[in-house]
């Protein structure tokens, strides 16, 4: 594997700042698949308590998913000046492949669902500022309404990519771990041993 800076240290382990920003993360982004995936059974319920329930998982949802936004910026700097522990030397050139674009395709998509979500909500029917825990309001962005569409077929599908991917990347995870036998799980698991 080669880096744009050779100077820079290679490690046998992901770095503190990244193993937990990859946990935190991930939890969130699942946590958010979920909320989206299941608001609309109760949005649509006629029951006003469970109505209630539904708009309390789209407030959660959207602060969420602008937490996801900031923590994968923050996560995407702090990659690119920390390069990660290279590939063991046993992966086929092209699972070397697949594991480059699965992860490039998970800072894609954890840039591009909150950004579309964000979207959406900025150019829905009654656009009102998003809440961020009733800590402090993120406004809308300012888009043209007649894009709603768009960002909502796009904001779906994304998610759906998203969930394809965490499956491609646990089973990736699942084969190093017990058909490999090459300890790449603790060198992202917080308490894991020196990879
Ligand atoms: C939404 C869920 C997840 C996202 C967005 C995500 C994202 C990522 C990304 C972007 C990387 C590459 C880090 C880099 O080299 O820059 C990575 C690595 C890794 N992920 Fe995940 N991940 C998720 C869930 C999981 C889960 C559930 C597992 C456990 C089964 C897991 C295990 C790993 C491991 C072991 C690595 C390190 C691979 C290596 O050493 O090269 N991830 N993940
Ligand atoms: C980690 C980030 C996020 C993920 C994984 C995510 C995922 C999802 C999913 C899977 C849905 C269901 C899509 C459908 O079936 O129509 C959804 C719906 C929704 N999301 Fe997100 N989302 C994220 C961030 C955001 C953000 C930041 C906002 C707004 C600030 C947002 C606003 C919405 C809204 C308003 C809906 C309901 C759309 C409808 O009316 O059907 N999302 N989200």
């Amino acid at each position: 594997m080669t880096y744009a800076n050779p100077d820079l240290p290679v490690r046998s382990r992901y770095s503190t700042v990244a193993i937990w920003l990859h946990w935190i993360i991930a939890l969130l982004l699942i946590g958010n698949l979920v909320g989206g995936l299941t608001m609309d059974h109760w949005l649509d319920s006629p029951d006003p308590a469970q109505k209630a329930i539904g708009f309390v998982i789209i407030g959660l949802h959207k602060a969420v998913g602008l937490t996801v936004l900031a923590l994968s910026l923050a996560r995407l700097a702090w990659r690119l000046g920390n390069p990660p522990p290279p590939l063991p030397g046993h992966m086929t050139p092209i699972e070397r492949v697949l594991a480059k674009v699965t992860h490039w395709g998970f800072y894609a998509l954890m840039l591009l669902l909150p950004l579309s979500g964000w979207a959406m909500a900025s150019t829905g029917k009654r656009v009102s500022p998003i809440s961020w825990f009733g800590l402090f309001n993120v406004p809308p962005l300012p888009i043209d309404r007649a894009f709603n569409g768009v960002f909502h077929e796009s904001h779906e599908v994304l998610g759906y990519v998203a969930i394809a991917t965490i499956v491609l990347h646990v089973l990736a995870a699942l084969k190093h771990q017990y058909f490999d036998r090459d300890s790449l799980l603790a060198r992202m698991w917080p308490s894991g041993g020196r990879g």
